[in-house]
């Protein structure tokens, strides 16, 4: 929050996003007023030695493709607990990053201030301000499944970060050992196998949390009507809008607000 509201600035209307995933990393200038791409988003693969280093590097690629005035804010997702720019776990990249500065390692290799934050707060925030729960207010708790489970919940456009719910113990297994898009691979499940493990998944997590909305992203997404309507709980529960754009939009929004409220 502003600490001075009275000298709170005016919100930019083009922030950069950079999405960092397990296997690309990705990033394009948003336009804020519509939460969409206003040039072609730019992908170079995650280097197989996904350290600090090699990933600051890639990032500094991806950016210098664009010409981006300094002014512009830059936000960064990671696969990871972010807490005040220090990555604190580390889903799908190397393990080095945690405990990394992931703001000063990036702003070292951009020579400019970014802000990073959660992939899921990410997509999630994007979700309630731009996607599905668009306009909604009340407790919206996003979901995206991929080879990890990532989650968020925004309260009235206010995320609250870090949730980590993919990580709740359900019949003495790590829910996303289970129920991630991931384990549907591993163990070749049908999409009623699946199903099954998201009904008792999001079953759980609705008797815990009472969100007013659950929003299903990630890749999988795509294929909602082979599993969303297998699934019978209290809040309705629907597709995300913004598929894969959803990281690189949040961050954008989320670097948006930081620098607004600095
Ligand atoms: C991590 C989360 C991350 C999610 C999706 C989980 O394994 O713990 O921090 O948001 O995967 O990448």
């Amino acid at each position: 929050m502003s600490q001075n509201p009275g000298t709170k600035k005016s919100t930019p209307s083009v922030a950069f996003g950079i999405d960092i995933g397990g296997s690309g990393i990705k990033g394009a200038p948003v336009d804020l007023a519509r939460g969409e791409f206003s040039a072609d988003r730019v992908r170079i693969a995650t280097p197989d030695v996904s350290t600090p280093e090699n990933v600051a590097d890639i990032v500094a690629k991806v950016i210098s493709s664009f010409d981006l005035p300094l002014d512009v804010p830059v936000g960064i997702t990671f696969p990871a607990v972010v807490q005040h720019g220090v990555a604190r776990s580390a889903a799908n990249v190397d393990s080095s990053w945690i405990g990394t500065n992931i703001e000063t390692v990036m702003g070292k290799a951009l020579g400019r201030k970014v802000v990073a934050f959660n992939d899921a707060d990410a997509a999630g925030f994007a979700e309630a301000r731009y996607g599905a729960a668009r306009g909604s207010t009340g407790v919206t708790l996003v979901t995206t499944l991929g080879t990890g489970i990532g989650t968020a919940m925004v309260v009235d456009g206010v995320l609250v970060p870090n949730l980590e719910l993919g990580h709740i113990e359900i019949d003495g297994r790590d829910a996303e050992s289970m129920a991630s898009d991931g384990a549907r691979d591993r163990e070749d499940l049908s999409w009623e196998e699946w199903a099954q493990r998201l009904q008792r998944y999001y079953g759980v997590l609705e008797d815990l949390l009472w969100p007013d909305r659950i929003i299903v992203g990630g890749g999988v997404s795509k294929n909602h009507a082979k599993f969303l309507p297998l699934l019978h709980l209290r809040a309705p529960i629907v597709p995300a809008q913004l598929r894969n754009a959803a990281g690189i939009v949040g961050a954008a929004a989320l670097a948006a607000r930081a620098e607004q409220n600095r």
